[in-house]
């Protein structure tokens, strides 16, 4: 894997992120980029379109956005759907600027700033920082102060954002992957939900997190997020949009007041909202876009096994891993051929696990402070560093620091041997 140069050349461009964003030189325009030369859709009508929805982008204090690197759609697609997946690419990877919405506060002005480890999509080490209060051991997460996100960054230093005195607890959530989320998407609840059940070894629980979800309004299966904070992709979409960049949609056609002061958001919101609105063109508004580009990504293809990652995999079921990364689903009937009764071989459960001294302390919706989603193993060799907060550079950091419900299987995996363990990695490895 080291010597894969393409994951190198990631990781240089990752490690390169607190430089460029430092500096804040002001990004070059961008030219739009076909997701894929040997799959590309007819080309001509998005580009059109595109610049219809074109916004002014002379903002000086633009955040760098590096290139995006194109992804591969999942197989099968139809010219359609195809067409879809490029223009939510395109969208994923826009700049936003101040006249077309983005703030007052922000944490970046593209999507693809922070998810792009692998390609477009992807991990990163950028962060987000979450804050609240414990009191008595009642979790407040601060709304009206801003909580609990932090948006790091503004379109003037007046409006800016802090962590404030009032916040006993501070932490960092490392962005996630998006490969491969619209199999997630499409796995049926009841295939989640029959997870939840007694009798698993090593005291293992896990817990599903129903969440309203914003778009249908509807209690439904948490299974996006650190927390399963979110059911749809098109609900974390909209979501995003309003918390990572500041654009108002019709899910969310509120503005983030910075630390919740009005009269500061009052003087720096100058676009009318909802700032994200259906294109009657297209009947798409930029967050159905972003989330029709998450729901064709592709997952990350997997490795052949060599033989010590053959090993390796029976290594991880005598562990215990795979009580809780559930190696594989089957996503239920669907209308989308490419969609439709596949088998995602995602490495999660999707549920809510107690994970100890890991815990962050945040509490969102039903997680709670000590409690965090099965991470998803498909895809890790590209999007390390791992855990939550990013706080380990190797998967042999992440497993060691499991705690909690995953505290049996972690003692388990310290006690192999050099050489399993090893193998243990190998597999992970080409997941
Ligand atoms: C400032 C960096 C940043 C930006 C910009 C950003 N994200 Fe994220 N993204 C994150 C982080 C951090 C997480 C994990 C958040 C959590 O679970 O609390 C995440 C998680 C997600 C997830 C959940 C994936 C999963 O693991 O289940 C989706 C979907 C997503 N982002 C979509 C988007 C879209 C769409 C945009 C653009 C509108 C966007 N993000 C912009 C940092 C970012
Ligand atoms: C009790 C359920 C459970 C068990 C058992 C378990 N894990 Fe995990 N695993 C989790 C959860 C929850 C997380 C996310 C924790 C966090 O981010 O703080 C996670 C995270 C990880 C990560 C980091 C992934 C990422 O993208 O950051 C790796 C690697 C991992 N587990 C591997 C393993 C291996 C290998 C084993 C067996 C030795 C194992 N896990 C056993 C629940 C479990």
């Amino acid at each position: 894997m080291k010597t894969n140069p393409l994951i190198h050349h990631v990781l240089l461009a990752v490690a390169s992120t607190g430089l460029s964003l430092a500096q804040a030189p002001s990004a070059p325009p961008r030219g739009p980029q076909p997701p894929n030369a040997q799959q590309q859709p007819p080309h001509g009508q998005p580009l059109q379109r595109t610049a219809m929805r074109q916004r002014p982008s002379h903002r000086p204090m633009a955040p760098v956005t590096r290139p995006a690197r194109p992804s591969d759609p999942l197989p099968g697609l139809s010219a359609d759907l195809l067409l879809a997946f490029s223009d939510g690419f395109e969208e994923f990877t826009k700049e936003e600027t101040a006249d077309g919405g983005l703030g007052p506060i922000f944490n970046q002005s593209s999507c693809v700033t922070c998810h792009l480890q692998g390609g477009t999509g992807g991990a990163s080490d950028i962060t987000v920082t979450r804050f609240g209060r414990v009191e008595r051991g009642l979790f407040d997460s601060l709304d009206s102060l801003g909580g609990s996100l932090l948006q790091a960054l503004s379109i003037d230093p007046a409006a800016r954002e802090f962590v404030p005195r009032e916040a006993n607890i501070v932490s960092h959530r490392q962005t996630t992957p998006l490969f491969g989320l619209g199999l997630v998407e499409a796995i049926p609840e009841a295939t989640i939900l029959a997870g939840v059940r007694s009798g698993k070894p090593d005291g293992v629980k896990g817990k599903a997190h129903v969440v309203t979800d914003v778009v249908s309004g509807q209690p439904m299966v948490g299974r996006f997020g650190w927390k399963a904070q979110q059911a749809t992709l098109l609900a974390f979409s909209a979501d995003a949009y309003v918390n990572e960049m500041g654009v108002t949609n019709r899910f969310f056609p509120t503005e983030n007041a910075p630390n919740g002061k009005a009269d500061v958001l009052a003087a720096f919101d100058k676009v009318a909202d909802p700032e994200d609105s259906i294109d009657p063109a297209t009947g798409k508004a930029d967050i159905d876009h972003s989330a029709d580009f998450m729901r064709f990504l592709a997952p990350v293809r997997p490795l052949p096994l060599s033989d010590s990652a053959n090993a390796g995999k029976t290594v991880f079921q005598s562990t215990g891993c795979a009580v809780c990364h559930t190696p594989r689903m089957f996503t239920g009937t669907n209308e989308i051929p490419a969609l439709n009764q596949k088998a995602v071989d995602l490495y999660s459960d999707l549920l809510l696990h107690e994970m100890g001294i890991l815990g962050d302390g945040i509490v969102q919706g039903d997680a709670g402070g000590r409690e965090f989603r099965t991470a998803p193993l498909w895809g890790a060799r590209v999007s390390a560093p791992y855990l939550h907060d990013g706080r380990a550079p190797t998967l042999d950091a992440a497993i060691r620091a499991h705690d909690g419900e995953g505290a049996a299987s972690k003692i388990r995996y310290t006690k192999l041997s050099v050489q399993q363990r090893q193998q243990l990695l190998d597999f992970i490895n080409t997941l």
